[in-house]
Order: C-alpha cells, then sequence, then structure tokens
C-alpha cells in the first residue's frame, strides 16, 4: 500500500482491535530536554519515535548530552546538569517547533551562543512568542523578523512575571525552563489553560513551583537556581496519535477499538468528552499515575454520530485534534463548527487552508473562516487525490475520512506521518477490515 511518500488509503468495513501507541510526543520532548539539564541518570521508556522527539535528542547530543538508545526500547540520558556545552554548529530542529521554542528557553540560560534551524515549514512559524519574553529575561536573540533561524546568546536570567499574549503550552514550557536559570521567581500567566505537561515534567524531575488557576487560565510560578534529578520514566501513549483512531471508530457504528496505556492528563482529555458527546462510547479502566501524569485504558465503540461545536477555551485544548474531527465531521448528523482557533493557520502547515481543500477534493461542502471552519453533516465523501501539505496530522486524517469515502484515496507527502507516528499506516491497515 505504500508507494514511496504516496499512500493509497481503500475504503473499510469496520474498524476492530488494539492499538498500543508509542509515547506522547508533548511529553517526551520535555522528559529529553529536562533529562539532559538533570543530574544523574535518567531512563526513559516508551520515548516518542517520531521524528519531531528525535530532533530533541540530536539537539541534546549537540549541547554535550550523551544518550543511547538500550536494547529493551529505553533511552537511556546521562544528565549534564544546568550548563551545556556549547553545539559545534547549528543545532537542526527539522521540522519541530517544539524543539525550537522549548530548547530555547533552555539556551537563554547558558553561558554561549546557540543557533537553531528547522525545515521549510519550520521556517515559516512564528518565534516571536518566545523571544519577547526571553528577551526580557535578558537573554540576545537574532531573528529573521521574528522567523528561524534563531541566534541565542544565553545570559544569567532575570525572573519576570510574564502574561503570555498567545495561549500555548510550548512558551509556557520555554518560559518555565528557563525560569530555571533566572535570578528569583518567574511567573507566567496563560490567557487559557493549556496542556501541563512542562509543570508535570518539571515536578517529576524535582523541581517545585506554584500552581494557581486564575479566571479562566493559569498562573504558574518557578523559582530559579533550582536542580534537576534524573527519573526512570514510562511515556504515556499519545492521545493526539490515539485520535486517528478513535475517529476511524467513531466512523463504524459497529467497530471496536482496545487502547492499553493512553495518556489521560485532564489538560488533554477534553477530546474524549467531545467524541462521546458526537456519539462514540468510551470507558476507561485501569487508571494509573506515572510521575504525575494520568494513564488509562480505553475501549471504544462506535455509535451514531451527532454534531459537535469547538470555541473558545476548547480550540486551544483540542488544537492538535481539530484536523481528524474535522476529517469526520462529514458524517456526523449535524456537522462541526470550529471557531477561536486561528493559531491552526500557523502550524506545520495552514491547517484551515488543508483541511478546507482536501475536503472539498472529497466532495464535501465547507465553509472555512478566518479562524476555524463549518462543515455541514449528512454528506458522503468520493476517494481523491489529495496532498499532506507537509504535515504529519493532514496526512493522518484524511486517511481516516479516506476509510468511509467511496473509492481509493491517494495521500501525497504521506511520509509527513513520520513526524509523530512513523507506524500510523501499518497500524491503522492492522485495525481496518475490508
Ligand atoms: C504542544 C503544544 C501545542 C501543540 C503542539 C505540541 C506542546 O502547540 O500544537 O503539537 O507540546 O506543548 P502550541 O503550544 O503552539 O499551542
Amino acid at each position: 500500500m505504500n508507494n514511496g511518500s504516496q499512500v493509497i488509503v481503500r475504503p473499510a468495513r469496520n474498524v476492530r482491535g488494539s492499538v498500543r501507541l508509542p509515547g506522547d510526543k508533548s511529553i517526551s520532548h520535555r522528559y529529553a530536554m529536562l533529562a539532559g539539564i538533570a543530574e544523574g541518570p535518567s531512563r526513559l521508556e516508551n520515548y516518542s519515535t517520531g521524528a519531531d522527539c528525535a530532533s530533541t535528542l540530536g539537539c541534546m547530543r549537540s549541547l554535550g548530552v550523551s544518550w543511547e538508545c538500550t536494547c529493551d526500547g529505553f533511552i537511556e540520558v546521562q544528565g549534564r546538569g544546568l550548563a551545556l556545552t556549547a553545539a559545534a554548529t547549528a543545532l537542526d530542529c527539522g521540522n519541530s517547533g517544539s524543539t525550537m521554542r522549548m530548547l530555547s528557553g533552555i539556551l537563554a540560560g547558558q553561558k554561549f551562543t546557540s543557533e537553531m534551524f528547522g525545515d521549510e515549514s519550520l521556517s515559516r512559524r512564528p518565534m516571536e512568542r518566545v523571544i519577547t519574553p526571553l528577551t526580557a529575561m535578558g537573554a540576545q536573540i537574532a531573528s529573521q523578523q521574528g522567523k528561524p533561524p534563531l541566534r541565542i546568546t544565553g545570559t544569567a536570567l532575570k525572573a519576570i512575571d510574564y502574561a503570555m499574549p498567545v495561549a500555548s503550552a510550548q512558551v509556557k514550557s520555554s518560559l518555565l525552563f528557563a525560569g530555571l536559570f533566572a535570578d528569583g521567581e518567574t511567573c507566567i500567566v496563560e490567557p487559557l489553560r493549556t496542556r501541563d505537561h512542562g509543570e508535570v515534567a518539571l515536578r517529576a524531575f524535582g523541581a517545585k513551583l506554584d500552581r494557581k488557576a486564575s479566571g479562566q487560565g493559569n498562573e504558574v510560578r518557578i523559582r530559579g537556581g533550582q536542580r534537576l534529578r534524573g527519573i526512570e520514566a514510562r511515556v504515556p501513549g499519545d492521545l493526539s496519535s490515539a485520535a486517528f483512531f478513535l475517529c476511524a471508530a467513531a466512523l463504524f457504528p459497529g467497530s471496536q477499538l482496545a487502547i492499553p496505556n493512553l495518556l489521560m492528563n485532564p489538560t488533554r482529555a477534553r477530546l474524549l468528552d467531545i467524541l462521546m458527546q458526537i456519539g462514540l462510547r468510551i470507558s476507561v479502566t485501569q487508571l494509573d499515575e506515572i510521575h504525575g501524569e494520568l494513564v488509562g485504558s480505553l475501549q471504544v465503540e462506535g455509535g451514531r454520530l451527532t454534531q459537535a461545536t469547538i470555541a473558545g477555551a476548547d480550540s486551544a485544548a483540542l488544537i492538535d485534534e481539530i484536523p481528524v474531527l474535522a476529517a469526520i465531521a462529514p458524517f456526523t448528523e449535524k456537522g462541526l463548527e470550529v471557531k477561536d482557533a486561528k493559531e491552526l493557520r500557523v502550524k506545520e502547515s495552514d491547517r484551515i487552508t488543508a483541511m478546507a481543500r482536501n475536503l472539498r477534493l472529497m466532495g464535501a461542502q465547507v465553509e472555512e473562516r478566518e479562524d476555524g471552519l463549518r462543515i455541514p453533516g449528512g454528506q458522503s465523501l468520493r476517494g481523491a487525490e489529495l496532498d499532506s501539505f507537509g504535515d504529519h496530522r493532514i496526512a493522518m486524517a484524511f486517511a481516516v475520512a479516506a476509510l468511509r469515502a467511496e473509492g481509493e484515496t491517494v495521500i501525497r507527502g504521506a511520509e509527513s506521518a513520520a513526524i509523530s507516528y512513523p507506524d500510523f499506516f501499518q497500524t491503522l491497515e492492522e485495525v481496518t477490515e475490508r
């Protein structure tokens, strides 16, 4: 089925089986960075297999952190403590905005200058959201009008009180990491509550921070000079990768899927509420907590799909899952409306344009808006030749839509799925019945 960078997806009759997911991408990035600046070794099990998280590990190695993959599937990282060593060449962040933004916070506190660059997609993404506050903390950062490549000259940072204008967990983590290097207490206020893996991971590595809900948002404080200690941890399965299988199951009333060891962090699990609201039946068992992250096993059964509106805080909470929710929206009774999601335009691709184009190519009606889209329900899709726009989540979302289309769908640029989930197409094939 895989023909170079092009994948052909045939319609399916049902989805059934069990899916084990690679480790969560957000947590893997943070664990790799914090393990590198911790004291002593860390052992990370089920680290994300995606190319993005490999970019983070590659950058850490260039900064003097040694690590290796053991034959039993662990990543063993030898922490260097807070002081890293200057890289011999510019740091390659690949396609990974998370790597560039979060690592900026650590590099801002080093006693050397670093350069970071990325691929064509990353070179278009906004970085002023980290440049502005890190500059206020004392770092010198040069960029191409707010975009990569970045040149960061680190220094002894000063703590700041900062109200983030954009709700972004990457920015929040970047500033909390920088806060470790600052002379006092850094206080970050986010306008909406975003995923809290940075806070949870910092605590797992032994840092103390204070958190307080403020209005709809959230305030986090961290004192500088704290030392981290290495951990042994298993990364829970990636909930944003699970979204593709959950939505595939949602397309078939007779579907049955089991997903063990899945991340259930409440700041990510809004997806499950929305899918249940739309009509998927989900039960969770074996809830557990590992290093502050909630993990559970999911049993899923398809049903009738009704409708959903995603707006306000939900748009931030579901930002990575909106493409696949949009891809199944034509098969709901009354459709999907997405508002307040203009951040989608500055992800790995302009995801609003990408979703609208591909849905239209499959014969659907879509209303595209500046900050979202409306997709009427009760529509059918036909197989078509689609583009991934070089965006992993677009490639995977439309492979899911293709399962209920009439005729075959070709996805060009399908190799981009490897950014977060190299085995995606094979795993999807394993759970589809034809
Ligand atoms: C992420 C946060 C989100 C998300 C990205 C991963 C994280 O980005 O889209 O895939 O790990 O913090 P923003 O922080 O830019 O919203």
